[in-house]
């Protein structure tokens, strides 16, 4: 049984706000893949615009130039040894799907691949071509044209981080294979 429901998208930034690493999807045809990336975040709330940096050399970046579209999905510390994995290999030499068993739906609106096992959230993206900043500095921008998460970490726009949902706390990579995970929510009192 899935626990995912859409999120509205004035709320999508919120999702990428506080810097997971998280795993972009792509797809061009029957190409698809997956890959590790801990460079987003968001850049604009309307309409929800988001930043990542995708090396020219990687397969993503060919299949999102080709299709014009990428997926942006949010693992959680279920998931940090396949983010792990997926951040290690490329897509050129090997289906990272078949390879470690991943199960992904088509995204609502463009069709990208949308992974929810492990996973605390999700975005489609379409690509904002930006040639400068592509080939410059291998930021990418994108639309976020349809987002979703799991309600039992993310509901009514807001993240809920508690002991019951363990397994769907984000992982933010300190590099090396090392991450750490976001568990322990402060509220700012005012001063
Ligand atoms: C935790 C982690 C974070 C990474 N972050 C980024 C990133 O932000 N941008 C990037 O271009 N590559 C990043 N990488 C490297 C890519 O995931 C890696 O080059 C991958 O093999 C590319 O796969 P592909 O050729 O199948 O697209 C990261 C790798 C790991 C393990």
């Amino acid at each position: 049984m899935t626990h995912f429901k859409t999120v509205a998208l004035e709320h999508a930034s919120r999702l990428l706000n506080h810097g997971p690493t998280v795993l972009v999807t792509s797809a061009d045809g029957a190409r698809r893949n997956v890959m590790a990336a801990a460079w987003s975040m968001p850049v604009e709330f309307t309409p929800p615009r988001i930043a990542i940096v995708i090396d020219k050399q990687t397969f993503t970046r060919e299949l999102m130039t080709a299709s014009g579209m990428f997926g942006i999905c949010i693992p959680g510390v279920a998931a940090v040894d396949l983010t792990f994995a997926v951040g290690s290999s490329s897509g050129r030499t090997v289906d990272k799907f078949a390879r470690y068993g991943i199960v992904a739906a088509s995204g609502p609106v463009l069709g990208v691949p949308v992974i929810e096992t492990g996973c605390a959230a999700w975005l489609e993206c379409r690509l904002i071509r930006e040639p400068h900043t592509e080939e410059a500095y291998d930021t990418c921008f994108g639309e976020v044209v349809a987002a979703a998460a799991d309600t039992r970490i993310f509901e009514n726009g807001h993240w809920n981080v508690d002991e019951s949902n363990g397994d769907l706390h984000t992982i933010h990579h300190l590099g090396a294979g090392k991450f750490v995970r976001a568990s322990g929510m402060l509220s700012a009192a005012p001063l």
